[in-house]
């Protein structure tokens, strides 16, 4: 997303949002105060026992793709607060932890059943050195983090510190290899390192670093914005690297191939996954990819100068519009994609998406801390739903990011730790991972705010594993509640249960003085005249399982 801006660029747009934020709070927790007393702050009318009525019919008779549970997946990049002390305290830290990894983040984690992160970077990634992040930490030598801050990097967190976390939340890796400053032998080297078994010297010395199995690898990214902090490389410049990376980068456990993917657009750009497509429909054997990827984040206008808490019903509606332009940028890229791959062989993986907005008042502004509100909430469930609509080619994404950055799902306070709405709606997302699609239609109606007009009620269903129906319905109608009617082809159903997530105001947050404002409840669709009738409340995110 970077592509009009050097990370320094970023750096000082944030100073002035900073600057200028700084009058209204000084905290994450004053600023998220000022928020809810913000007379600038919509309030959401209370639910209503029933809204206007949207008729919503499950076409459970077709199968549609399968959801990968990869779509739900994470993005980690050494960036402000994301690895140090969002996940890593070191193991002599009084937070509880497990080898340095904080116990409180890993539960909350293993919740959302992650099913991939990607590490450690984003423009990190482009200038990643990672032999610099093994051996024994008091021999691990101290960089500057260049792009986010200028902080010292201690590279205590590194290779081995990363797969460990993967272990103990069960998910599988994501590692970006270096194409910008580093080279072809470095990330052969770092792919042998962690895959190979003895007598392979690499692999020898994995496990005197403490792991003698080789390191199960399932993603392997070629670069990241080649087109921006990844080396301002041109379409056919990063092509002939990404050659070479792909056929050197190798896996050495034939039990664990990993997937290769490649660098693709910047938003609704189309030049770099038109020259990578066309290369590919003729590619040779000596190098191949599995998918490339996507950036794109709700920010509205660049440099970011929308607020995470303290707007009205004006920047409601103006970040929703963003968030569904998701679809048609996908559809562009699919266009594009479907010209050279009819067969879907290459996923398009949206490994960087979500919300970006100034940073909170007070905080590092090269950090991207920002305050996650029941917008962000909305906002999510529309880009997964989005997703799900293009399952069969939109096989994995990454919301950028995991913790403390960005559109985060946790955030920590030294020792403490909250929730986010985000959070929630991956939460209740989970029973949409490796489901398989059931087409929907529904008359949404038009949410409608000056001129932005979008459809009121977005829905998605799917079938799991045990052949049980979840429906996801996302109200994003910031005054009205909705009454769904719900039909299925074949047999009726007779209730629903499941999770709905709204909240007292738009901007409502949580924070660590009031960590539980924005929290799922339990809520009951009942059968009438054959169909299910489920009252939802305005901005509200609702996941139920039909029985
Ligand atoms: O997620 C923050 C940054 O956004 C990433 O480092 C970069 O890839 C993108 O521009």
């Amino acid at each position: 997303m970077m592509k009009h801006l050097s990370p320094a660029i970023v750096l000082f747009s944030g100073l002035l949002a900073a600057t200028t934020a700084a009058v209204a709070a000084t905290s994450t927790t004053a600023a998220a105060s000022t928020a809810l007393a913000s007379a600038a702050a919509a309030t959401l009318a209370t639910p209503a026992p029933s809204g206007p009525k949207v008729s919503l019919t499950l076409h459970t008779a077709t199968n549609g793709p399968v959801i990968s549970r990869h779509i739900f997946g994470q993005f980690a990049e050494h960036l402000g607060r994301g690895i140090y002390e969002g996940i890593w305290v070191g193991p002599d830290s009084p937070i509880p932890n497990t080898r340095g990894i904080r116990n409180d983040v890993v539960g909350a984690l293993k919740a959302l059943h992650v099913p991939n992160v990607r590490w450690p970077g984003g423009c990190f990634a482009d200038e990643y050195h990672w032999r610099k992040g093994i051996g024994p930490a008091n021999h691990r030598p101290a960089t500057i983090n260049a792009n986010w801050g200028g902080v010292t990097e201690p590279n205590t967190f590194g290779t081995h510190e990363f797969m460990d976390f993967l272990d103990q939340i069960g998910a599988q890796a994501y590692l970006s290899v270096n194409v910008g400053s580093g080279t072809v032998e470095e990330g052969a080297d770092w792919l042998e390192y962690l895959t190979a078994g003895p007598p392979d010297t690499l692999g020898a010395e994995r496990a005197a670093n403490g792991h003698p199995a080789p390191y199960p690898i399932a993603f392997v990214g070629i670069g990241n914005e080649s087109w921006g902090c990844g080396g301002t490389m041109t379409p056919d410049y990063y092509l002939s690297q990404l050659k070479i990376y792909s056929h050197f980068v190798r896996s050495y456990d034939p039990a664990h191939p990993f997937k290769r993917i490649a660098v693709g657009a910047d938003g609704g750009s189309s030049d770099y996954i038109e020259t990578v497509m066309k290369a590919w429909q003729t590619h040779v054997w000596s190098w191949d990819i599995d998918g490339i990827s996507l950036h794109y984040y709700t920010v509205g206008k660049w440099p970011p100068s929308y607020n995470a808490t303290g707007f009205g019903e004006n920047d409601y509606a103006a970040i929703l519009k963003e968030t569904h332009r998701l679809d048609g940028i996908i559809g562009s890229q699919e266009a594009i994609m479907d010209r050279y791959d009819p067969q879907k062989k290459i996923a398009l993986a949206v490994d960087e998406w979500g919300t970006w907005f100034t940073p909170t008042p007070g905080t590092h502004p090269g950090f991207l801390e920002q305050q996650n509100s029941e917008r962000d909430a909305v906002s999510a469930a529309l880009g997964l739903d989005t997703f799900v609509r293009h399952a069969g080619r939109v096989r994995m994404a990454n919301i950028a990011q995991m913790i403390n950055v960005l559109q985060a799902m946790i955030f920590t306070q030294g020792d403490k730790m909250i929730l986010t709405p985000t959070y929630h709606v991956f939460r209740m997302y989970v029973p949409f991972q490796d489901a398989t699609s059931v087409p929907v239609s529904l008359d949404a109606g038009e949410y409608v705010h000056g001129d932005i007009r979008l459809p009121r009620v977005d829905a998605i269903a799917a079938k799991d594993a045990n052949g049980k129906l979840w429906i996801a319905v996302t109200n994003i109608d910031a005054a009205r509640p909705a009454t769904i009617e719900i039909a299925t082809e074949g047999k009726g159903m007779k209730a629903a249960r499941g999770d709905t997530l709204a909240a007292p105001h738009l901007d409502s947050v949580n924070t660590f003085d009031a960590p539980h404002t924005v929290e799922p409840k339990p809520i009951t669709a009942r059968a009438e005249n054959g169909k299910l009738v489920l009252h939802v409340a305005p901005a509200s995110v609702t996941v139920v399982g039909l029985e």
